[in-house]
């Protein structure tokens, strides 16, 4: 695979001012992309809600210096969904709210397959370990049928915790990174 210099591409947490940029983002993304990464709407509106610094959610962006917008796009959700409770706890899962949480990753389409997915994690990772979390699941699973994603996250160390149908059959997946 081609990995992109490291050095021309910036990780860091998701602020207000970015939220423009976010929506263009995630409108720019194909249709299949946006089928597959669907934690919230993609309108300013929802991403205003979403990423109200009092609550529960974190964005991070990968940023391509040379145009100062978001090639790439992480959410983590402190703890869980709360209906995706019941169907984790099903697997045997026990849910640990202060030091778990749910995670959702994009990166744009021109972008993707360079490497850009796994360094953002490793940057959302390193702040979620200086927070004290300890483990991850995915948000809303992945589909089967996503065969990069599903490479990807078994690459990153996930391990499958069950299936769940929903507009085909999806796999839960879950990170100890403690
Ligand atoms: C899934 C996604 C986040 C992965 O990010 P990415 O930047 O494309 O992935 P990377 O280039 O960082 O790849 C990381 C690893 O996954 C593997 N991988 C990525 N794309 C692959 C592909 N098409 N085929 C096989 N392996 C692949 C690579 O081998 C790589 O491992 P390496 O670093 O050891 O070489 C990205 O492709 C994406 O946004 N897809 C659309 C939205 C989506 O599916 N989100 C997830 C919803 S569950």
């Amino acid at each position: 695979m081609n990995h992109v210099p490291n050095e021309s591409i910036h990780y860091r947490p998701l602020i207000i001012d970015d939220l423009e940029n976010l929506e263009a983002y995630l409108k720019a993304l194909s249709t299949e992309s946006k089928n597959r990464f669907g934690p919230h709407g993609y309108d300013l509106n929802s991403l205003r809600h979403i990423h109200n610094p009092n609550g529960p959610f974190k964005g991070f962006i990968a940023e391509n210096f040379a145009r100062n917008f978001p090639i790439a796009y992480a959410i983590v959700k402190t703890g869980y969904l709360d209906h995706e409770r019941d169907r984790l706890q099903g697997y045997g899962w026990e849910l640990r709210d202060a030091t778990d949480c749910t995670f959702a990753p994009s990166v744009s389409d021109i972008w993707q397959g360079k490497g850009i997915g796994r360094s953002l994690f490793e940057h959302v990772l390193t702040n979620l370990k200086k927070e004290g979390y300890e483990r991850m699941v995915l948000w809303g699973g992945v589909q089967i049928s996503n065969q990069r994603a599903l490479i990807f996250y078994k690459k990153l160390g996930f391990m499958e915790l069950g299936t769940f149908e929903y507009a085909g059959t999806n796999i839960d997946m879950a990170l100890t990174f403690k």
